[in-house]
Parts: C-alpha cells; structure tokens; sequence
C-alpha cells in the first residue's frame, strides 16, 4: 500500500520488448514477447535456457554446462516453437564457456556461467539484450516477476513446445530458507520466486533461463533459473541465482559492448502511527 517504487535507468539499450502484451500467468508466450531468450540445443536436444545480455553474451546456469558442447550446441536465438517454423530465428554455435570459478553443485551456489557466442549477433524484434539487476538492487517479497522457458510443462512431465511464461511474486530470502530448511540452505546469493500454494514455477529443463521484472517499459533479469525440490509445491519456491550478486564477475568476464546494468529498487515509506493502526484494522477485518 504505502509503498513507491523507485527506478534508476543507466542504460536504455537493454530490455526492450515491442512484442511483449500479455500480462497473465501460465501460459504460451506470443512470439517475440521474451526476445533475450535462447534455447541450448545440444545433439538436437534442448537441454536448458539462457538469456542473451550483450550481442555476444549468454547468461546462463553453471550446473546447465555439464550439457553443452564447443562443437555441438546450438544456441538457438528468436525461437518460439520446439517443432515448428520459427521463421525469426537465428543459430549459433558458442566459442567459449566461463563459469563462476566458485559454483559449487552440491549447494548449488554461484550457479551462473557466460556463454560467448562465436560471432556477433544483429538485433530485431525477435533478438534484444535483456538488462540485469545492478548490485544495489533489492527485491522485497512480494514483487511481481516473470519466469520463462521450453521446459517441462508439469514436474516430471514432457518439455513445452511453445516458450511458455509464467507470473510469480518474489518469496523474500527469510521466508524462503524457512521453506527449504529441511532440505538446502537458501544463501544470500540465491533469490526465490513462487506461490505459497504452489501451482506456478519454473521446472526441469527450463534451467539457466531468466527470472524478470518490468519497470517503465524496462525488463530487467534478476534471476538465473537454478533449482527447486519438484515443480510448482506448495511452500517449495523456485530457487534462483541473484544476478545482482554477480554484476563484478560479469563485468570482468564479457568482452565488447558491456551488459545494461539497471538498479530495482523499492522502498518502503515509514507508516505514521495512525495509518499503522488503519492499516492493522483493515487487514484484520479482511481475514
Ligand atoms: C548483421 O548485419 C550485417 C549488416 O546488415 C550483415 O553484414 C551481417 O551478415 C549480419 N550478421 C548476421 C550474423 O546475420
Ligand atoms: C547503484 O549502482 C550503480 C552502479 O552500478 C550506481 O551508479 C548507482 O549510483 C547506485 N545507486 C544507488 C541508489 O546506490
Ligand atoms: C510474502 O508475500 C506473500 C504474497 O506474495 C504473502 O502471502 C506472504 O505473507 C508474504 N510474507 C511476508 C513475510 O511478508
């Protein structure tokens, strides 16, 4: 209620989406709505996402590398559609793989590799640079966010055909540890999106693709898909890696044109006494 949201923009050759009109959850993505999005296709396979941040950059999950190839995967740009035409698209090969020196699998921290696409791409409507989160950005639960991706459709199920998006709000990092406490520790560098109730998330296959948020026309990439316990349960949010942790390791790892690195911020107002008491009494009389 009392809140304002409060946006810096840096950079404005980054995150923007002439196609982009839906704005529920679950659902097919029209074409040309998520243009950073890419599909890794190893041995004809896709085998995870990613997003394109730079005509040259891929940003991707590290625990997605064990998947992909020098020689054999194809990183498909300006794609919509597993089986059929996808007459926006355009295929290239990768030249080099850096991951986070530190990712560790077991805990799955520093989940997050660079991908440099063996030649330029030239931008369209199908194929933008998303912007990433600054270090100084924060995210308070609650935040309406985005999460795409050609993965499985129901846990355990098939692979989606068409990209498919989906609505979740942020799950703040107390909240989230809470709800992993019986099985990981939900670190600092991680950031969790999902329902209490569950029903919407991010799944297998859908790894090392980007959670975003929209901002004046702006979308910015806050999290880099990494993992959950199953699909879309109750109380078990889709964990992310926080870009915002990593704007330094980026930074120093692209070469050429530099990613858009925007701050999302949100502060929260100081309530006075009397709007706190208001506040309280409505929220008791609506439960
Ligand atoms: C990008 O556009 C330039 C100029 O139109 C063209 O010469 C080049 O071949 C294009 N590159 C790709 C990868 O399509
Ligand atoms: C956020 O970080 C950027 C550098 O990435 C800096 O230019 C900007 O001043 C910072 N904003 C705030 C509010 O600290
Ligand atoms: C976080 O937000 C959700 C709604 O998205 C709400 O149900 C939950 O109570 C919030 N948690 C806290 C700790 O504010």
């Amino acid at each position: 209620m009392a809140h304002q949201w409060v946006f810096w923009i840096f950079v404005l050759t980054c995150g923007r989406s002439v196609k982009n009109v839906r704005i529920v959850g679950g659902q097919d993505a029209t074409p040309g709505s998520w243009p950073w999005q890419v599909a890794l296709f190893t041995f004809g396979s896709s085998s995870c996402g990613g997003s394109l941040i730079t005509n040259q950059w891929v940003l991707t999950a590290a625990h997605c590398s064990s998947f992909l190839d020098l020689l054999f995967t194809k990183v498909h740009l300006g794609h919509h559609n597993q089986l059929g035409l996808n007459p926006n698209a355009v295929t290239q090969t990768i030249e080099k793989i850096v991951c986070h020196p530190a990712h560790n699998p077991f805990t799955s921290e520093n989940d997050i590799c660079l991908l440099k696409l063996s030649a330029p791409v030239n931008f369209t409507d199908y194929i933008q640079p998303i912007c990433l989160a600054s270090g100084n950005s924060t995210f308070y639960n609650g935040t309406s966010s985005w999460v795409t991706g050609f993965g499985d459709t129901t846990d355990g199920g098939s692979p989606s055909n068409v990209l498919q998006e989906v609505n979740v709000p942020i799950v703040g990092n107390r909240e989230c540890k809470c709800y992993y406490k019986d099985v990981t520790d939900v670190k600092e560098n991680m950031i969790c999106a999902g329902l209490k109730a569950g029903g919407k998330d991010s799944c297998q296959g859908d790894s090392g693709g980007p959670l975003m948020i929209k901002k004046d026309s702006i979308w910015i990439q806050s999290g880099v898909v990494s993992f959950g316990d199953g699909c879309a349960l109750p109380m078990r949010p889709g964990v992310y890696t926080r870009v915002s942790c990593y704007q330094k390791w980026i930074s120093n790892t692209i070469t050429g044109t530099p990613p858009g690195f925007v701050a999302f911020m949100k502060t929260k107002l100081k309530l006075s006494i009397k709007e706190r008491i208001k506040t309280s009494k409505t929220t008791s009389k609506s439960n």
